[in-house]
């Protein structure tokens, strides 16, 4: 398959680039595109054979349903049963980087859904995925724009390296502004609950939605039997190579010390955390800085993706306060680690599967 590739300014995409990508999506095609949160793979969300494509190209499990994206909230009635009180959710929080799981409209393809009576829907910030939204004339159906497991995608080059021969087109808009994705809550239960911690922090959401309950999976703790998000079930976010992520930041550095008799160690770390990491003389990939999260979330998948190109044998990963986005943060580095998260340098070898 031949992909095209659409570059378009952020801001102010220019309308003729995004209407060709627009009849993609109408003809039936898939479209990669950028959202304020990471990049979607988009489909016309009502068209069966076209949603199917996406699961196709990402090798995502059919059971893992994805989020609808619609212009605005007056189009919720398409694809949800919205009461009064949804609707003014809706209206405060979008366009923003939150989705809500609600009771599911009937048309809408089981593909969508994964066959559950719910559906996710957002309405996404980024001027170029509302204008794409709006030129096809449809809510558009979109996973990240990832192969299934791979660390989302925040830039284009991401998704080419994913993508590029299993989609119809690309839009280049440069880097995603957020970096993680979006905050899931589900609000078919009595007090909402949060599936995937994301941009918007809790905090911040609280007091629109009332109570949230965090389960522990949430926090992106070991998943359970029976995952609440569909997709919580699978690896996620993980690189190829191993990375073992430091259970406290004051050990952190000892950690690193020890990982140097285990072969070659890259840190995943702040800025802050920098010089004394070069002291050490241990290669580092600074995802952001500890001062400002949401330089953290912005540098986040871009680093997980670069521990692959480089020469190291495995990542060491610092961890971050979990206020606001650093909710999202840990819940991200905890699945990419696989869960190999360790408070002691004596846990090294045991957690790399190497002798040191
Ligand atoms: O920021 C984002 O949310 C990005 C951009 C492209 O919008 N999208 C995204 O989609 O992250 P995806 O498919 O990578 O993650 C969606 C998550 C999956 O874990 C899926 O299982 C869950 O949402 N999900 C979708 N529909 C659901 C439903 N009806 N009930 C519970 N979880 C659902
Ligand atoms: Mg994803």
């Amino acid at each position: 398959m031949n992909t095209k590739i659409i570059k378009v300014d952020p801001i102010e995409p220019d309308r003729s680039s995004i209407a060709l990508a627009a009849d993609i999506i109408r003809k039936g095609g898939t479209v990669a595109f950028p959202t304020e949160t990471v990049y979607g793979l988009g489909a016309d969300a009502f068209n069966e054979v076209a949603t199917s494509k996406i699961f196709e190209a990402k090798g995502r499990p059919r059971d893992n349903p994805l989020i609808v994206h619609l212009k605005g909230a007056e189009q919720l009635g398409l694809v949800s049963f919205a009461n009064e009180k949804i609707m003014k959710i809706g209206k405060i929080v979008w366009p923003g980087p939150v989705t809500l799981v609600l009771p599911r409209a009937h048309d809408l393809p089981d593909t969508v859904t994964a066959g559950l009576e719910t559906v996710a829907v957002r309405v996404p910030a980024h001027p170029v995925a509302l204008a794409l939204i709006e030129l096809s004339g449809t809510p558009i159906a979109a996973p990240s724009a990832n192969l299934a497991g791979k660390p989302s995608p925040t830039t284009a080059q991401h998704v080419i390296k994913d993508l590029q021969g299993k989609v119809d087109a690309i839009i280049d808009a440069g880097e995603t502004f957020f970096g993680v994705e979006s905050t899931i809550v589900n609000l078919t239960v009595n007090t909402p609950v949060l599936l995937r911690p994301g941009a918007l922090g809790i905090e911040e959401l609280e007091p629109i939605v009332g109570k949230i309950t965090i389960p522990q999976e949430a926090r992106g703790y070991s998943e359970s039997e029976i995952a609440t998000a569909p997709g919580m079930k699978y690896r996620h976010y993980a690189p190829a190579k191993k990375v073992v992520l430091a259970g406290n930041r004051g050990i952190y550095l000892k950690i690193l010390e020890k990982s140097m008799e285990c072969g070659r160690p890259a840190a995943i770390c702040s800025e802050e955390m920098k010089p004394a990491i070069d002291d050490l003389g241990i290669r580092n990939i600074v995802i952001g800085r500890e001062s400002d999260l949401y330089t953290v979330a912005r540098g986040l998948f871009s680093s997980l993706r670069m521990l692959d190109e480089i020469d190291a044998d495995f990542g060491i990963a610092q961890p971050f306060n979990e206020n606001g986005i650093g909710l999202a943060i840990m819940n991200r580095l905890r699945k990419a680690s696989g869960h190999t998260v360790i408070n002691l340098p004596d846990e090294l070898p045991g957690a790399l599967n190497r002798q040191c």
